[in-house]
């Protein structure tokens, strides 16, 4: 298997975070990553804030309770609307729309990049956002979708069940047995 489908197929979320920090260098591969994530029509409208100060971890994971443990930083993953608002009525609103999709496949491109560098993550969407907002500055136009805490695992994590492969894809159209299984 190459690297790439074993970090794919062995990343599970991260809960259990060791004091260690991360290394700046390495957080900013991790970034450059999250940043090579496909766009729609390459609007590239999202925007980051990546939270290292551990008083301000501590601070944000107050107002985020699906962040569980202490990770070594945060990254809180938003959509940009002033990039999609200018844009004519309709096509606004589909580019707002599909930019979640983006910001979500950055995520993961990013929970991916860790899970390569040995750290770990948990994409979070359990969080206060206004209060998320006034903490980070974050203003209207920036709309936090994902909070993303990272760190280096305390413990290796339990891989999450998935349903049967053959049960959620169909093979040419919807609802046939995937080839090579009995219906
Ligand atoms: C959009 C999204 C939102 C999520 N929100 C939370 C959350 O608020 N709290 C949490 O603990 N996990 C959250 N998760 C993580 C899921 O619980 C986790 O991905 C799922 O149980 C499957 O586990 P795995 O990623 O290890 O395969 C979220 C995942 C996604 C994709």
């Amino acid at each position: 298997m190459s690297d790439a489908l074993d970090v794919m197929r062995t990343r599970t979320v991260l809960r259990n975070y060791a004091p260690e920090r991360v290394d700046d260098t390495l957080v900013d591969t991790l970034l450059d990553a999250m940043v090579a994530a496909p766009t729609a029509s390459n609007k590239q409208a999202w925007s980051f804030v990546v939270v290292r100060e551990p008083g301000s971890v501590r601070r944000l994971r107050a107002f985020a309770p699906g962040v569980i443990g202490t990770p070594a930083l945060v990254v809180v993953a938003c959509v940009d609307r002033s990039r999609t608002d200018r844009l004519p009525g309709h096509v606004s609103q589909k580019i707002y729309e599909t930019s979640k999709l983006c910001v979500a496949m950055a995520v993961e491109n990013l929970l991916l990049a860790a899970h390569a560098e040995g750290l770990g993550g948990c994409p979070v969407s359990s969080f206060r956002e206004r209060q998320i907002r006034g903490l980070l500055g974050i203003p209207d136009h920036i709309e936090p979708l994902l909070v993303v805490p990272l760190g280096y695992p305390a413990e290796a994590p339990t891989p999450s069940d998935r349903r049967d492969k053959n049960e959620v894809i169909s093979n040419e159209r919807w609802g046939h047995a995937p080839a090579g299984t009995s219906a």
